[in-house]
């Protein structure tokens, strides 16, 4: 029996005043994706950089000669016979280990990946026809059975100079979310939130491209000045990153602010990549053959680094987390950290560590630790040039920012080598507005 016409419009506007309803009552939602964790208030992530080492083909020149590295600052002091590209496959594999055993127990819930996900991507293959670099870098190292605890997890990841060398690099690494999920890379720059399972610790990750900042990657002819750097190093692509980054941070509703980049900002090799050299500038060697490194120009004519530094220093966001250099440090802002509250974060020795960038670095008081052998602060002299691998594990419950730091012993033992923690939130009790997530 059909209804009757006018029944059937009647239904059909109950259902529509309902849908109308239900969607002013829904929660307002956030702007960003959220990520839930199971636990209750707190949430725990690893932190690695600087890893695709395994499928990168191997140079039988020394390292700086056909290598990775073209700073060439310190290369007469590096042994060939340890030469980061033959070593870094075995030391991407041992952490991948250590990974695996201590967010085993500290109970990981996913990855801050600070970048340099592989070295090179065209080695194999060439161009883009390099999607085995998945299988041999991640999908073998991370996601096996070896590894089923960081085999679950997923990873929020940034770019760094050495993805931005091969052509399709870069697509390929944004497409690759869409196959496996566990790989977190929609874009260049974006923002991502992590929530407890009671919605009372939230993190929002800002996560920048930061090698077009580099004003020495725009050098002609330079292994980092590619299609993929002039397509983002114009003023207005870098202020398309500052204005997220300040948009992201000023909006904020979350427990934890923590911004991500690759290259550092402070500290390690801010000596090469941005910081500002006046703060250093009466102690020794501020200035030892290398010029600091503000950024290139935003369209208003402020360089990038010096402007996202200004960030930090306006919305004290609890960490800036970094990779590029091959080692793990803590350091605090030089000028002022009492009122600048950020902590600096490296954990870029996810495969060869050596802390090469590093190289004529003086012994900063601001810098509180440093996993690598450097007795005065200059990796160059360090003996055996060789530093150690590692990682960060964060725990985060509403009032304090825990933050371990673990070695990587010769057959992936992970142990823990510095512990800090941030013992207060000014961001406690900060809450969305209504119904809002975020
Ligand atoms: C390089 O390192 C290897 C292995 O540690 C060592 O046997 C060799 O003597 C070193 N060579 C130089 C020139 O230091
Ligand atoms: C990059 O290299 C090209 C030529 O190799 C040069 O014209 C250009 O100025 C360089 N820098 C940038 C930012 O494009
Ligand atoms: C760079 O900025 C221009 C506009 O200024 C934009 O059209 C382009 O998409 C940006 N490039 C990238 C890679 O986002
Ligand atoms: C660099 O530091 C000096 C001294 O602290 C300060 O006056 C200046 O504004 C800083 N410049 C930038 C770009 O941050
Ligand atoms: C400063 O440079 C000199 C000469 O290059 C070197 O001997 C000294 O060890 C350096 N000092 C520091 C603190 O790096």
């Amino acid at each position: 029996m059909p209804f009757p016409a006018r029944a059937c419009a009647a239904a059909a506007l109950v259902a529509l005043l309902g849908a109308l309803i239900a969607e002013a009552a829904a929660p307002c939602g956030c702007p960003l994706p959220v990520m839930k964790v199971k636990t209750k208030g707190r949430i725990t992530f690893a932190v690695l950089g600087d890893w695709g080492r395994v499928g990168g083909v191997k140079s039988l020149k020394g390292p700086y000669a056909d290598g990775y590295d073209f700073s060439g600052i310190c290369a007469a002091n590096f042994n060939d016979s340890m030469s980061e590209d033959v070593e870094g496959g075995e030391a991407q594999l041992r952490t991948a280990f250590a990974l695996e055993q201590a967010c085993r127990t500290r109970d990981c819930q996913f990855i801050v990946n600070t970048g340099d996900n592989f070295y090179e991507w065209y080695e194999r293959g060439g161009g883009i026809d390099s999607l085995l670099r998945w299988k041999t870098d991640f999908e073998n190292v991370y996601q096996g059975p070896s590894t089923p605890t960081i085999a679950a997890l997923k990873w929020f990841s940034v770019f760094g100079n050495h993805d931005i060398v091969a052509p399709g690099s870069i697509e390929a690494q944004m497409a690759y979310g869409a196959f496996n999920k566990r790989w977190v890379m929609p874009k260049r720059f974006f923002g991502q939130e992590v929530h407890s399972a009671d919605g009372k610790i939230r993190l929002r990750l800002s996560l920048i491209n930061t090698s077009p900042f580099v004003t020495k990657y725009a050098k002609a002819n330079y292994k980092y000045n590619t299609t993929e750097f002039r397509a983002t190093a114009s003023p207005a692509n870098i202020t398309a990153q500052t204005d997220f980054l300040a948009q992201s941070l000023s909006s904020s509703k979350a427990t934890w602010d923590i911004v991500v980049g690759h290259h550092p900002l402070v500290g390690s090799a801010a000596m090469l990549y941005g910081f500002n050299s006046s703060v250093y500038a009466g102690l020794p060697n501020a200035t030892a053959g290398v010029a600091f490194d503000l950024g290139r120009p935003t369209a208003d004519g402020s360089p990038a680094f010096a402007k996202v530094l200004s960030l930090l220093r306006q919305y004290n966001p609890v960490a800036y987390m970094n990779g590029h250099d091959h080692i793990l440090t803590h350091a605090v802002d030089p000028a002022d950290p009492i009122k600048y509250t950020t902590q600096y974060l490296t954990s870029g020795a996810g495969s060869a560590a050596d802390g090469a960038d590093s190289c004529g670095a003086p012994n900063r008081p601001n810098v509180k630790f440093s996993n690598s052998k450097i007795p005065d602060g200059d990796l160059c002299t360090a003996p055996g040039g060789d530093g150690v691998n590692g990682f960060h594990i964060v725990r985060a419950d509403a009032s304090s920012f825990k933050v371990e730091f673990y070695n990587v012993g010769t057959y992936g033992q992970a142990s823990l080598a510095y512990t800090f923690t941030v013992p207060t939130n000014p961001n406690m009790n900060r809450k969305p507005s209504g119904s809002c997530m975020c």
